[in-house]
């Protein structure tokens, strides 16, 4: 419930964003207050498809640096915002144009695929990107059998498994929210919850995925709770915030926050970092604005349009 002060943050902002003829698009991972003040709340390629199609003058992104950049390289005309100019991702800092222009010399025959949680420059040097939604069909889309994945190391390792055919390396990345969670934890967490179905993000490690019932994206976590509905306890190995859109679509239904270590959740400070004053600011100011070289833009957008134009898992 929200509390007074915040019930009238939230009418402020929702009243600017019409002014300004604004959208606001909120990852499942956001807070639950920010979610219930967004027009979409989605996954990284839901969000890119909205952001794609959007009307409005204006993109205010609640996620991470990466989402309001990919935001941006689909609407170079459009003003984007990210609203609290320090959510980033440790993910997308793992990889830098220098490492991946240094990996990829040594594999000259390979094409690069990139995982969308990367950076601007990063997406610019690839053929084409994924999302954790459509990573096993782009990368059986490529024309070449011999793929670089960046950057995430688990994705990377759980796509080559299912297209077994390809020839694929994969870079060294994590996402540490998800990495700290190891199977002895969800075995004990299983064993406390018999009959719980597990539902785990594909950047969890490959000792979890194999405990898991389903592995999937964010959004695809709700389409695969209603693919269950005999069972009514769900163990969900992802970041938190996901709780919050489950809860919400299925208030019958109990879901449990798989649990890394003693008191250490799945919790990613990056995209906790947003809160209403940051949108409502965002929004007054017009500020953080996300801007991208043109040259950049070009290039990244390539690669984005490649992912955009292979029909979905
Ligand atoms: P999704 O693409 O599944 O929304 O995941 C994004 C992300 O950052 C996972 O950590
Ligand atoms: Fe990046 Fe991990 Fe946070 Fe997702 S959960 S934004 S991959 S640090």
């Amino acid at each position: 419930m929200l509390t007074l002060q915040k019930e009238e943050i939230s009418v402020k902002i929702r009243h600017l964003a019409r002014e300004k003829e604004a959208i606001i698009l909120a990852h499942n991972y956001q807070t639950g207050e920010v979610q219930e003040i967004s027009d979409v709340v989605g996954d990284s390629l839901g969000l890119s498809l909205e952001a794609k199609k959007t009307n409005a003058r204006m993109i205010v992104f609640c996620g991470v640096l990466f989402m309001a950049e990919t935001a941006k390289i689909l609407n170079p005309d459009k003003k984007v915002l990210l609203p609290n100019s320090a959510a980033g991702c440790s993910l997308a800092n793992s990889i830098t144009p220098e490492s991946l222009d240094d990996w990829s010399q040594k594999y000259p025959e390979h094409t690069v695929v990139t995982y969308v949680n990367s950076s601007a420059e990063v997406k610019a040097m690839s053929y084409i990107c994924c999302t954790s939604a459509n990573a096993v069909s782009v990368v059986k889309s490529v024309p070449s059998n011999k793929i670089l994945f960046t950057p995430d190391r688990n994705l990377g390792a759980w796509v080559k498994k299912q297209v077994p055919e390809k020839e694929i390396v994969i870079y060294d990345g994590d996402c540490p929210v998800h990495d700290v969670l190891r199977s002895p934890d969800l075995v004990k967490l299983k064993e406390r919850l018999p009959g719980a179905v597990v539902i785990a993000h594909p950047e969890c490690r490959e000792d979890v995925l194999q405990l898991a019932d389903e592995i999937c994206s964010t959004t695809g976590m709700i389409s695969r709770v209603a693919k269950h509905p005999e069972a009514d306890l769900f163990i969900i190995a992802t970041e938190e915030g996901m709780l919050y859109q489950l809860r919400k679509k299925f208030p019958d239904k109990e879901f449990v926050l798989a649990d890394g270590c003693i008191g250490c959740k799945l919790l990613c400070p990056y995209m906790k970092a947003t809160t209403l004053e940051d949108v409502y600011r965002s929004l007054t100011e017009e500020r953080h604005e996300i801007t991208i070289s043109d040259s950049i833009i070009r290039d990244a957008r390539n690669s984005l349009e490649r992912m955009l134009a292979v029909p979905r898992d």
